[in-house]
């Protein structure tokens, strides 16, 4: 699947991968504010990005952990994920991924 993050600085950077996590892609490709402190258990949020708007059908909803999660977070709205949480996929192919502050 292709992936598309957008950066805090409007930088685009679009990677493929076929398996993994999105946060696990993010780091191996140094996007930058993804850092993805805890390794992927959902307790950090650094991995914090807003889905685009009209891709909410690729990525689905957060789970219950992840929403409690975010909920700590002052940025996070509606369209927030934890990219440790999204699986690389097929069904996430084109989806736009916006960093978060
Ligand atoms: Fe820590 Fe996603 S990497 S919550």
């Amino acid at each position: 699947a292709k992936i598309t993050f957008i950066t805090t600085d409007e930088s685009s950077i679009t990677l493929e991968a076929t398996s993994g996590s999105v946060m696990e892609l993010a780091v191996q490709n140094n996007v930058a504010g993804i850092d993805g402190d805890c390794g992927g258990v959902c307790s950090c949020a650094t991995c914090h990005v807003h889905v685009d708007p009209a891709h909410l059908d690729k990525t689905g909803d957060a789970s219950e952990i992840e929403k409690d999660m975010l909920e700590l977070d002052d940025n996070a709205n509606e369209y927030s994920r934890l990219c440790c949480q999204l699986e690389v996929s097929d069904q996430l192919d084109g989806v736009i991924l916006r960093v978060a502050q």
